[in-house]
């Protein structure tokens, strides 16, 4: 399957390197708005095509998967105009700035008949199925935990909210994710506070999820700070310990004792975490589903629901919202 990179930052980096060292994958085109950039990217990484615009890329016949790596603001009218050119999509987090756009996204897709997948890695991670077996041997599941925090506050598009910024649409959809995915459950609440930048975009925010079973999640991320990412699921007979809930790296279970023992620790390896979402949509794109059924559209459309509520509280307005 042929990928066609769009954009040249940091995660389109990450992601040539994946591609690389994939053997189900060819890295074959890579677009930008710069033709020197795009050059630049395509000698760096091994691709065959190196476009100086996006939509150059979206003529090319032999680009089966087009790859969106751009700030958040632009996914909307990107993914328009990949589906207008019969382009299966896989588009990074925050897949759009909200619902309503995401919609827009999802319903002129599904008229073309083109995939679209969120590349919201870790939902594609085989670890979440060790996880979820390994709820089966803590009992009752009765909370969850989860952080994330990387000291990002300064970067422009993080900074800015007419470019989609925050910590709640970079980082807090990892938490939020990790909650919902392993405990799929109907919400019956949600609740935050944040801390605003000068800007006006959330930099650090809580969040309580209730669940409609009595479950809760108390999630938190930070964009001044790196935190210990690690996320907890704990049920009436222990706990599990996920490190690192960005890309789990080691996942532990723990017994119900007053002073917790340790019973057993699982070592992930990856290639770097990105291939899976690949292959998900390269196996979804040849059985003709225009969706991942490891991220369902309608799922993407529950966590921007859960995105647009916090926003409305704490009267962050982003993109063209602002
Ligand atoms: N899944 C993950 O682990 C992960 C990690 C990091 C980021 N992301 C997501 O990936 C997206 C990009 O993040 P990044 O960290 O790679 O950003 P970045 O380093 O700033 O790169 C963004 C790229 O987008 C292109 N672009 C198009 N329109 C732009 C605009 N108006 N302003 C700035 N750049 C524009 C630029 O490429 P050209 O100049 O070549 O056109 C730029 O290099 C974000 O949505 C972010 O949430 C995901």
């Amino acid at each position: 399957m042929n990928i066609g990179i769009m954009a040249t930052g940091g995660i389109a980096k990450k992601m040539a390197d994946t591609i690389n060292l994939m053997d189900e994958v060819t890295l074959y085109a890579v677009a930008s708005r710069s033709l020197e950039k795009a050059n630049a990217f395509a000698t760096e990484y091994g691709a065959e095509k190196a476009y100086g615009s996006y939509d150059e890329l979206l003529s090319d016949s032999k680009v089966d998967l087009v790859y969106i790596a751009t700030p958040h603001h632009t996914h909307k009218d990107l993914m328009l105009e990949c589906i207008n050119k019969g382009k299966n999509i896989l588009c990074e987090k925050a897949f759009t700035i909200n619902k309503k756009e995401a919609e827009e996204v999802f319903v002129a897709a599904k008229a073309k008949g083109v995939l679209v997948a969120e590349a919201i890695w870790t939902r594609y991670m085989p670890s979440l199925y060790l996880i979820k077996s390994l709820m089966t041997k803590i009992g009752t599941i009765t909370s969850i935990s989860a952080n994330l925090g990387y000291k990002i506050s300064q970067v422009e598009r993080i900074n800015d909210p007419k470019m989609g910024g925050g910590a709640l649409l970079d980082l807090g959809v990892y938490p939020i994710n990790f909650a919902l995915m392993v405990h799929p459950e109907i919400l019956s609440g949600i609740s935050g506070l944040c801390v605003k930048a000068e800007s006006g975009v959330d930099i650090k925010d809580s969040i309580s999820l209730r669940f409609s079973d009595g479950v809760m999640a108390t999630l938190f991320t930070d964009a001044t700070t790196t935190t210990n990412r690690r996320g907890y699921i704990y049920g009436t007979e222990g706990f599990i310990e996920v490190e690192n809930i960005n890309c789990p790296e080691e996942i532990r279970l723990y017994d119900s004792s007053r002073v917790p023992q340790l019973l057993e620790t699982y070592k992930i390896t990856v290639k770097t975490g990105y291939e899976f979402e690949l292959l998900s949509c390269k196996k979804a794109i040849e059985e003709g589903l225009l969706e991942c059924p490891e991220m369902p559209h309608a799922e993407t459309l529950r966590v921007m629901s859960l995105l647009d509520a916090l926003r409305h509280a704490w009267n962050v307005k982003l993109a063209e919202e602002a």
